[in-house]
């Protein structure tokens, strides 16, 4: 086969098993942008089945082909990714902003069509972001059935008290209903005002800012630090890293 179909979008099994040209391969595999790869491509660094290919018109069979690039061999990913994001703050939680402003997309290996993130965090919120191309997985983790317990590191304004805290813990009441049972701490006061840890099953828009607020304590800064079983660990802003498989497994079998 010689022309360069895709599948439609969103069957990438389709695309994958399709002829493409090597450029296209290669960023998807990860190794670098389209552009970037046909730089890797020009300069004589990528082979295929060990003759050295240059020409950026060049198609491979990803299931026949054996690519490599600086002789290390280069396969695609097989099936749905899952990766985990430090999430800095002034970054949109979307693949694409109309208004150009940072998106998690410029955070991501580049290679993975159909990526989009778990649920969003807000432009001013840091922290663990998880981002599929499983569809089915996440919107079973979204789904407020599945009460997905989310933890966060809370800096507000002000030391709450064992009242508020209480309060968070069985419920406030916001603009939208009663929050669900959560679990809040005293983790340390600092200068006017403390941190507290604060883990919701719940996922309404700026739940926990609104919720802090309720109880007199506004927002200063929000990290999340675990979904589910996966923890932010010492990740830091604006890193990626891919789950484990326990880490998936895991997921499922909570959603
Ligand atoms: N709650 C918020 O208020 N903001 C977030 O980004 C996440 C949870």
């Amino acid at each position: 086969m010689t022309d360069d179909r895709g599948g439609t979008p969103g069957s990438q099994a389709q695309e994958r098993i399709v002829p493409m040209r090597l450029q296209k391969f290669l960023a998807r595999a990860g190794v670098a942008s389209r552009r970037g790869s046909e730089d890797l491509m020009t300069a004589g660094r990528v082979t295929v089945n060990g003759e050295v290919v240059t020409e950026l018109g060049a198609k491979v069979d990803p299931l026949v082909d054996v690519v490599a690039v600086d002789g290390a061999t280069v396969s695609l990913a097989s099936g749905p990714v899952y990766f985990a994001l430090n999430k800095p703050t002034g970054v949109m939680t979307t693949m694409s902003d109309p208004q150009g402003r940072p998106t998690v997309a410029s955070l991501m290996p580049p290679g993975y069509p159909g990526l989009f993130p778990v649920g969003r965090l807000d432009f001013d919120t840091e922290g663990l972001l998880l981002l599929t191309t499983d569809g089915d997985l996440a919107q079973k983790l979204l789904h407020p059935r599945h009460h997905v317990p989310k933890t966060y590191y809370v800096e507000v304004d002000g030391v709450p008290t064992e009242e508020d805290l209480s309060r968070l813990r069985e419920g406030v009441e916001l603009d939208d209903g009663k929050t669900a049972p959560a679990e809040a701490r005293l983790l340390k006061r600092q200068g006017r005002g403390a941190a507290i840890e604060l883990t919701i099953r719940e996922g309404r828009k700026r739940q926990v800012k609104r919720m802090a607020s309720a109880v007199r304590h506004p927002v200063m800064f929000l990290r999340r630090t675990k979904f589910g079983n996966v923890e932010l660990g010492d990740l830091r802003p604006g890193e990626v890293r891919e789950l484990t498989s326990e880490e998936v497994e895991g997921l499922r079998a909570g959603a």
